[in-house]
């Protein structure tokens, strides 16, 4: 009798650890919440943006399922193709904080980022969840708001890399990453007295496989080390 209910404790025991493998592994270890400075995101582009001028605050480009390993890129998986189905009240708030800055067309966009990335954690957070996740952290930290407090302004100043994460890790507690793209006006051999820059393009966030907390980004930046970074 002792053996049979030492040899069913450790049956229960077994399922308890096999229900925490399938709920604990998936085809991506954590989340990169990507937002984007549209004023970058169109100085970078060939052809003038939808937006013009573009708007100056922060909004998302994308919620992004990611491996550690550099070499384990995750994307284009196989789930549900994106249905067009989100309820009205959640497409409204996306057209504040997920426009489509450079063509216009938001529920495109939406369907771009969801069957690229979003069909990678749909084990996790299905179509409506994704977007309404992606939403709700979006405006609990808003960039913005954090930079503007900070007096991190889009006045055309040059910033060291942890002028603009520091005060972000302040408010968030968590380390986040950004993202640079060079400067198209910017001669290529800078030969002169200006000094080189690149300017600041995206803000990222990290969250948890369980897209709900926030932890560290680490060695997730697109910045040159050795250059300022531009805001404007
Ligand atoms: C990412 O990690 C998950 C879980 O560790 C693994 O199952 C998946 O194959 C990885 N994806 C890639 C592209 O390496
Ligand atoms: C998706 O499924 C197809 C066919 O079953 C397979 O060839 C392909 O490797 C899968 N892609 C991913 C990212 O899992
Ligand atoms: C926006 O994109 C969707 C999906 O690609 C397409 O069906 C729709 O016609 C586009 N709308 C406009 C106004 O171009
Ligand atoms: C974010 O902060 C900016 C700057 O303070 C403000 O204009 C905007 O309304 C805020 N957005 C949200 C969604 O609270
Ligand atoms: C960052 O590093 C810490 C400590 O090494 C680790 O716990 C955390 O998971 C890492 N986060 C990311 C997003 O790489």
């Amino acid at each position: 009798m002792a053996m049979l209910k030492l040899s069913l404790a450790f049956d229960v025991l077994a399922f308890v650890f096999f229900l925490c493998f399938i709920m604990s592994t998936g085809s991506y270890q954590y989340f990169l919440f990507v937002q984007q400075w549209p004023p970058t995101t169109c100085a970078v582009r060939k052809k003038p943006c939808y937006q013009n001028p573009p708007s100056k605050i922060f909004t998302i480009h994308g919620l992004w399922p990611s491996n550690y390993s550099k070499n384990a890129w995750v994307a284009n998986c196989n789930g549900t193709r994106f249905s067009n189905s989100l309820s009205p009240a959640l497409e409204s708030k996306l057209k504040k904080s997920w426009p489509d800055v450079e063509s216009g067309n938001d529920t495109d966009f939406w369907g771009r980022e969801w069957n690229k990335h979003g069909t990678c954690s749909e084990q996790t957070l299905d179509q409506e969840l994704y977007f309404q996740r992606s939403h709700i952290i979006w405006k609990a930290f808003n960039i913005t708001n954090i930079l503007q407090n900070a007096k991190i302004l889009p006045t055309g100043s040059k910033w060291d890399y942890a002028d603009i994460a520091s005060p972000i890790k302040t408010v968030t507690t968590k380390m986040p990453a950004l993202r640079c793209k060079p400067d198209p006006t910017q001669p290529k051999n800078p030969n002169n007295l200006t000094m080189p820059h690149q300017l600041l393009h995206e803000v990222v966030l990290c969250l948890h496989y369980n897209g709900r907390v926030l932890i560290d980004c680490n060695h997730t930046s697109t910045c040159k080390n050795n250059l300022k970074i531009l805001f404007q």
